[in-house]
């Protein structure tokens, strides 16, 4: 295992998660597993510049726990852990912001959507790339899963490391970003983005009403049965390419090019489907919620492995900075 190669990666605690979130970054994280030694975080003092209620955020931040663990992250196999819990990241996070610039971080898209909606920008979210880039750089990954909206971190925390390396020193891992190219982009229930802020979201863990009714939303052309669909273009189709699997598919995509299957029909072999998949997941939630002391224990033990390795790194990265006096 000690020559395993390291895999990082993070999500923030703000809400239930969606299809996109599985398909998109969750999925591999359990793929992934058996190859690397993973470290997978909750990313709540990320989270804190959306969720500013303390209350709700320690409810979230169980909630991603146990979402972690109901996909099937196996905490004997892997690091699960808390963000706030390694004092390490925020420490990293300030003296990455010594050496970058402010024209360079307000190229972050991330930054630019926040400030084209017309707000304020807090501190906290201009930030948001050079605290990620601690969460990253501290345990040397060689791969960061995340979906395609996530890459522009990676390449800043990239640039970070080698900024860093270059004034003082080799010291940091270039991490590259793991990126499926087949599900860069799940589809929402309007054919956009799927996304929290777009209220287009099929929920990981909806009750078989709310996967119906979120299906049968899905806007479709005014095709009849009868006539031939283009596949591709349909938004139920894009989301059978995720649920409908083996010789029902082939069908499926036969009938669409040749004519014979309408859009409800098509809708409601896609509920089935979905219905299908998230059940035992839900289900696994559902009996993990009954304990939640073994979820907290499963928290403090991550945090402890990750507190080892982030501790170490930053050992070596003060010294390098020149704020250790006795070595
Ligand atoms: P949201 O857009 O719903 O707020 P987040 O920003 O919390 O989602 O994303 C969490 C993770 O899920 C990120 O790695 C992101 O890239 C991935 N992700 C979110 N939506 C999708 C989608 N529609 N398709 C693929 N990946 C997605
Ligand atoms: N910024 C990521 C998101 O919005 C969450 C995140 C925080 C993360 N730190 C990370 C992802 C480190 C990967 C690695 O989804």
């Amino acid at each position: 295992m000690n020559d395993a190669k390291i895999l990082l990666s993070g999500v923030k605690p703000t809400g239930r998660p969606h299809i996109g979130n599985y398909f998109g970054a969750m999925k591999q994280f359990v793929d992934l597993q058996n190859d690397y030694e993973c470290f997978f975080m909750i990313a709540d003092y990320h989270a804190l510049n959306f969720v500013q209620n303390g209350k709700e955020m320690k409810g979230l931040i169980l909630d991603l726990a146990l979402d972690y663990l109901a996909i099937g992250i196996d905490p004997v196999k892997s690091t699960i852990f808390q963000q706030s819990a390694i004092s390490e990241h925020t420490e990293l996070s300030w003296i990455f912001e010594a050496i970058t610039t402010v024209p360079y971080l307000e190229r972050a898209h991330a930054f630019k959507d926040a400030e084209s909606r017309g707000k304020e920008v807090s501190v906290g979210t201009f930030n948001y790339p050079m605290l990620m880039a601690a969460d990253i750089l501290l345990y040397d990954p060689d791969v960061v899963p995340v979906g395609q909206d996530q890459k522009q971190h990676i390449e800043i925390t990239r640039d970070t490391a080698e900024k860093f390396n270059r004034i003082f020193g080799e010291t940091f891992k270039l991490p590259e970003a793991l990126i499926l190219e087949s599900v860069k982009t799940v589809p929402g229930t309007d054919g956009q983005k799927m996304s929290k802020s777009h209220k287009n979201t099929i929920g990981l863990f909806a009750s078989d009403e709310e996967i119906a009714d979120a299906v049968m939303k899905i806007p479709t052309d005014s095709k009849g049965v009868e006539d031939p669909k283009d596949p591709e273009t349909d938004n139920v189709f894009a989301l059978h390419k995720l649920f409908t699997e083996g010789p029902e598919f082939g069908e499926l995509r036969d009938k669409y090019e040749a004519g014979g299957i309408g859009y409800k029909e098509s809708k409601e072999i896609l509920i089935k489907n979905i219905v299908k998949f998230v059940t035992p997941i839900r289900e696994r939630r559902a009996s993990l919620e009954k304990d939640i002391p073994s979820v907290i224990e499963i928290l403090r033990k991550g945090a402890k492995k990750a507190k080892e390795r982030a501790s170490e790194k930053m050992a070596d990265v003060r010294m390098k900075v020149g704020v250790t006096l006795d070595k």
